[in-house]
């Protein structure tokens, strides 16, 4: 099948991309920085895309007419709203309409279960009302919003939430966590017992493999993670035992307000203070989602890949 990949230099689009070969579809990569693609190179059509350029955008689906596009494409680690909107809401915007002005047939999406997390409930299911809890959230909810409504109008658009996913080379977050953790810098604040689900980057491709053959798959939100949870205690030990560091030490909550100052590790403190779990019924139930990679084993592998650095 003949597939084009919004975002495939980064995290999540290089993973897919590399799978996608593996089982021999014919996939163009577009992205800014292609040198990021490396061995993918010599294996995919690489192309230069910005998908705040809705005539490039178009120019490349009328010349390569994909069967289905996967738009993974957005901007992650920011906290300006102006930029968030402008790539994530009306980047998604030039995407879908070039697509639906193209006659693309399926367009796989990547949403975020940042769109659903500032409800209380848990664990979050995908019924539930949107609500974010910062500005990446915020424009992830826009975007979304502009998906149903090209849904409505005939195109045939997948929505999937990845939770919070970590793999080999991780780019925002688990490489730092890890070195934290490792040089006991990143305390376990009182019990250290609420939940973290996470997931792993492969089972996210899988679920985007799933959604090649599947209309359900164009119907409904799914969110995707991993089925296990950890707790916060056994999610930061096992990542200290991986690097064969020291247990982390614990603080009583009372202290840990003194940490919330400090760049980085204050952030993360608090993000480890509330349970996050997540309901995967509805992507089992309707798509046949099995998480094939267990947390234990990717978060090894993923840790692991900063220390050797390969
Ligand atoms: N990582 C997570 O934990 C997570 C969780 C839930 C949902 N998601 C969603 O999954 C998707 C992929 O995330 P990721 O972690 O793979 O992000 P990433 O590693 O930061 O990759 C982002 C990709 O977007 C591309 N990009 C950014 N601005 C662009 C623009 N104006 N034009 C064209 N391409 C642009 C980047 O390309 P260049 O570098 O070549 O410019 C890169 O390929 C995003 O939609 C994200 O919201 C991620």
């Amino acid at each position: 099948m003949k597939v084009l990949i919004t975002g495939a230099t980064g995290f999540i689009g290089k993973r897919l991309s590399e799978r996608l070969v593996q089982e021999r579809h014919e996939v163009i990569c577009t992205g800014r920085l292609l040198s990021k693609l490396d061995k993918l190179l010599n294996r995919v059509k690489a192309v230069y895309l910005d998908i705040e350029d809705p005539a490039a955008l178009r120019d490349i689906l009328s010349k390569e007419k994909p069967e289905i596009l996967f738009h993974c494409a957005a901007l992650v680690n920011s906290s300006s709203l102006n930029a968030l909107m402008r790539i994530n809401r009306d980047g998604t915007r030039n995407v879908f309409d070039a697509c639906a002005k193209e006659g693309i047939g399926r367009v796989v999406y990547l949403s975020s279960i940042a769109v659903i997390s500032g409800n209380p409930q848990v664990p979050l299911t995908d019924g539930l009302p949107y609500s974010a809890t910062n500005r990446y959230g915020e424009s992830k909810i826009a975007a979304e919003r502009i998906a149903l409504a090209y849904r409505k109008k005939g195109l045939k658009i997948s929505i999937i939430r990845p939770v919070m996913v970590y793999g080999e080379h991780e780019p925002h977050l688990l490489g730092l966590l890890s070195r934290l953790i490792k040089w006991r810098l990143l305390p376990v604040v009182g019990l250290g017992d609420n939940k973290l689900q996470l997931v792993c980057v492969d089972n996210v491709v899988d679920v985007m493999m799933l959604a090649l053959g599947r209309d359900e798959a164009y119907d409904g939100t799914y969110i995707v993670a991993d089925k296990e949870a950890l707790t916060i205690r056994e999610f930061f030990k096992f990542i200290a035992k991986t690097q064969g560091a020291k247990p982390p030490f614990t603080i009583p909550e009372k202290l840990a307000s003194f940490f919330e100052p400090i760049p980085f590790i204050g952030n993360r403190l608090s993000f480890f203070k509330k349970d996050r779990m997540y309901s995967i019924e509805r992507i089992k139930e309707r798509l046949g989602y099995v998480p094939k990679i267990s947390v234990y084993d990717g978060l090894k592998k993923a840790v692991l890949s900063y220390e050797k650095n390969v």
